[in-house]
């Protein structure tokens, strides 16, 4: 299969470049140095001349804390980049999977969020994506879906993984927020879970949005001390993790405490299953700590 993604050097894309081969598919990422999304011409012309059996938005803007002062160029990327490759997909007839974020619900209440649930984005970055995902709705029937995923990590780019690694290996003691969850995700994964959907996207069985996350829902504060047990597989210092709350650690744009997806809707799909999120880490730890 020829799949063609939007966005080359972000953690999902190489992670799609990662499994796509290993899968023996032939994947085409296009980077924004070649190709802005929020360009509806050079989006459509893309897709003419790649002609892909799959179209994949890896491409977005993510800086969460940057968008609450930058909403036009998070609208642009986040609403508008979407809404031109759904197009480009839906004129050309060819399945397009969108990748969308946990961001886009309150965070309220103690229940796992589902796909139908009612939205309620906290800041500009949520509320961009919320955007490109009815961007997509409005443009009527087509062979696309949208997968909502949450608390990526990978070998790549930024990510908590990587700045646990960094602040544990000078720091006896941190202190990390214990009072929002949600279900971390390995970029691989999601990737995997791109191709599973692959086939369903195609012939009309998926259709809309499904959440995917990582099994075993959890804290950020657990998730750092899960991050320093797997890098003492390795002989690095395991720093003290001390819980703090949200409100100990503020920021621009704010986080919804409860981000856990319920994930139903996609294990129905054939030969889904959730991945624990331990396995990844192990596996971006080795390759970050392998790195340097
Ligand atoms: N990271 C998370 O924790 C998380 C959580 C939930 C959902 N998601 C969603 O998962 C998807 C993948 O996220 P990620 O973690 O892989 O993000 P990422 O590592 O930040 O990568 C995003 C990529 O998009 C590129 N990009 C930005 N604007 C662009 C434009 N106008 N045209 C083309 N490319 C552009 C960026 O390029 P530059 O490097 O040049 O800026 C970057 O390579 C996104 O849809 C995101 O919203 C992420």
């Amino acid at each position: 299969m020829k799949v063609l993604v939007f966005g080359r050097g972000g953690q999902l894309a190489l992670a799609m470049r990662d499994q796509g081969a290993a899968a023996g598919h032939d994947v085409v990422c296009l980077g924004r140095e070649s190709l802005s999304i929020a360009d509806a011409a050079a989006v459509a012309a893309a897709v003419r001349t790649h002609a892909p059996d799959l179209i994949v938005n890896a491409a977005a803007y993510t800086a969460v804390d940057k968008a609450e002062s930058d909403a036009q160029e998070a609208f642009a990327v986040n609403r508008d980049g979407t809404r031109h490759i759904a197009a480009a997909a839906r004129d050309a007839d060819i399945p397009f999977i969108h990748v969308s974020t946990d961001y886009v619900f309150d965070g309220g209440g103690d229940r796992p969020w589902r796909e139908d649930d009612a939205t309620g984005p906290l800041g500009v970055y949520g509320a961009s994506k919320l955007a490109g995902e009815q961007a997509m709705a409005d443009l009527g029937p087509a062979r696309n879906a949208i997968l909502r995923t949450s608390w990526v990590f990978s070998p790549y780019g930024a990510n908590f993984v990587r700045t646990m690694l960094r602040l544990g290996a000078d720091r006896p003691e941190l202190r990390v927020v214990a009072d929002q969850r949600g279900r971390p995700t390995a970029a691989h994964d999601i990737a995997d879970a791109i191709l599973l959907m692959a086939p369903c996207v195609a012939d009309g069985r998926a259709r809309g949005i499904f959440h995917f996350g990582g099994e075993g829902p959890t804290t950020w504060h657990a998730f750092a001390q899960a991050v320093f047990d797997s890098a003492a597989r390795h002989g690095r210092p395991v720093p003290v993790v001390h819980p703090i709350t949200t409100a100990d650690y503020p920021t621009p744009a704010r986080r919804p405490a409860n981000s856990v997806l319920a994930c139903d809707r996609y294990l129905a799909l054939p030969g889904a299953i959730l991945p624990d999120w331990h396995v990844g880490l192990d596996r971006a730890v080795d390759a970050l700590l392998a790195a340097g």
